[in-house]
């Protein structure tokens, strides 16, 4: 096993705290834009610059890819717009860059992100420097009617760049797993057993007419809203989400090999990929270990768990008696939820074990540790339409074939999330920190 430089990440709160009550908006979003932009390098101090390069699988980007492309986002829907005369220092990034905004232009390739060796990482980093600079300058010179203009792109140019901070963490652990030697991203913190958790309870919720998505105060992304009213049956959610020795039940219960358990979907997939775990675990001499971001390690069987599919959590809710809540379920549980949870800012990198007692009503694990997969498909809600434009292609053209996920994971932030907040995959994807929360309906 060998082992990176584990630096903690700066305080990159540094420079907001910096801000006072005579701080002019556009200082404060300045501010802003730098704590996210400094996070993106903090998280990256720990990789060498052959790391940076790998790709893994389709699906995941090399870490050099992440960098370039979050700032490609502001140079071209802030700078190229709201700089005249602006000429970008390398024109071809428009297109090595561009991951999926066809009003934006052509694009290269997904899958061959990998086999670009130039821009080197040290250009990379070189473009995001230029481009912080740039924008530095924009905001600093900006009057209050072009703050208000650049404004909502800004928000949401931090806001992805948060999402591709977590994409960045769970593609790097992807790139070190293929790797025998098990590279560490970040030194495990503890290594103190965990304690049992405490059992799985179930609480009962009425039938009731909620409001369900984001109320238009502060950022949201669009496929939150409109906000509208559901009819949401009575039903009861699981005081946590599954554990790994919950769920290596089910795998010593034949689980994986028992049709009857799974979508059809899901069956063929599992007999294709030849899954017996979730991602990440190997058998060796009898007992289950599972690679983290801290290393190979045993399983930690209080800990949630995690890499699991739609149809694993689909299968693992069937052989429980039990199902996958709805998206409207979850953000009816979730509305008397404190945001609180193990997330990015911990670095921990990786799931905390499930805690020991259990008061009256208390959901755990709500927000953080791992993404919970509803039964949901990811559609629009009453009313959604897709703004024009490139920006509008950011959520609204990928509701189809996908499920919603709920509460945010160890790689998310804690100011990315919200109770409304949608995230989405296909139902076979594991690589990202995807987690199971039973429900029930009433007994
Ligand atoms: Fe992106």
């Amino acid at each position: 096993m060998i082992s990176a430089a584990a630096p903690v990440i700066d305080k990159v709160s540094a420079r907001r705290s910096r801000l006072d009550a005579s701080s002019t908006r556009g200082e404060c979003l300045l501010a802003r834009f730098h704590e996210v932009r400094n996070f993106t390098t903090a998280v990256c101090a720990s990789l060498e610059p052959e790391d940076f390069v790998v790709q893994s699988m389709p699906d995941v980007s090399p870490t050099k890819w992440h960098l370039a492309h979050t700032t490609w986002f502001f140079e071209t829907f802030i700078l190229k717009k709201f700089v005249s005369g602006y000429h970008a220092d390398v024109p071809e990034y428009a297109y090595l860059f561009n991951s999926y905004y066809n009003a934006a232009g052509d694009m290269h390739r997904r899958d061959l992100r990998g086999l670009i060796s130039r821009p080197t990482v040290r250009e990379a980093q070189r473009y995001r420097s230029s481009i912080d600079s740039h924008m530095e300058n924009l905001l600093s010179d900006a009057d209050e009617d072009l703050i208000d203009e650049i404004e909502p792109t800004l928000i949401l140019g931090t806001h992805h760049e948060q999402q591709h901070q977590e994409l960045l963490i769970t593609d790097i652990k992807h790139v070190f797993a293929q790797n025998p030697l098990y590279p560490v991203f970040r030194e495990h913190k503890t290594n103190i057993a965990s304690a049992k958790p405490a059992p799985m309870r179930f609480f009962d919720f009425d039938e009731a007419i909620v409001q369900i998505g984001h109320d238009g105060h502060e950022f949201a992304y669009d496929n939150e809203g409109p906000r509208h009213r559901a009819l949401v049956s009575a039903f009861s959610l699981a005081s946590r989400p599954v554990t790994n020795g919950e769920y290596l039940q089910f795998i010593e219960d034949g689980g994986y090999a028992r049709a009857e358990l799974w979508l059809s979907l899901g069956w063929m997939t599992v007999n294709e990929q030849r899954w017996q775990a979730p991602l990440y675990w190997v058998k060796r001499d009898g007992a289950w270990w599972n690679f983290t971001l801290s290393g190979f390690r045993p399983v930690d069987e209080s800990e949630p768990v995690t890499h699991v599919s739609y149809f694993e959590a689909d299968a693992y809710a069937n052989w429980a008696g039990a199902r996958l809540p709805t998206e409207f379920e979850w953000e009816r549980a979730a509305s008397d939820c404190p945001i609180e949870g193990n997330f990015v800012e911990n670095e921990a990198f990786h799931p905390q074990p499930a805690a020991t007692s259990v008061q009256a009503r208390d959901l755990h694990q709500m927000f953080g540790d791992v993404w919970e997969w509803t039964r949901s498909a990811y559609s629009p809600y009453p009313g959604y339409r897709a703004a024009p434009g490139a920006l509008g292609e950011y959520n609204g053209k990928f509701m189809c074939n996908q499920y919603v996920l709920r509460g945010g994971s160890c790689a998310t932030s804690r100011t990315h999330i919200r109770r409304t907040y949608r995230n989405f995959f296909q139902p076979e994807k594991r690589w990202q920190f995807t987690g199971i929360r039973l429900a029930r309906d009433p007994q």
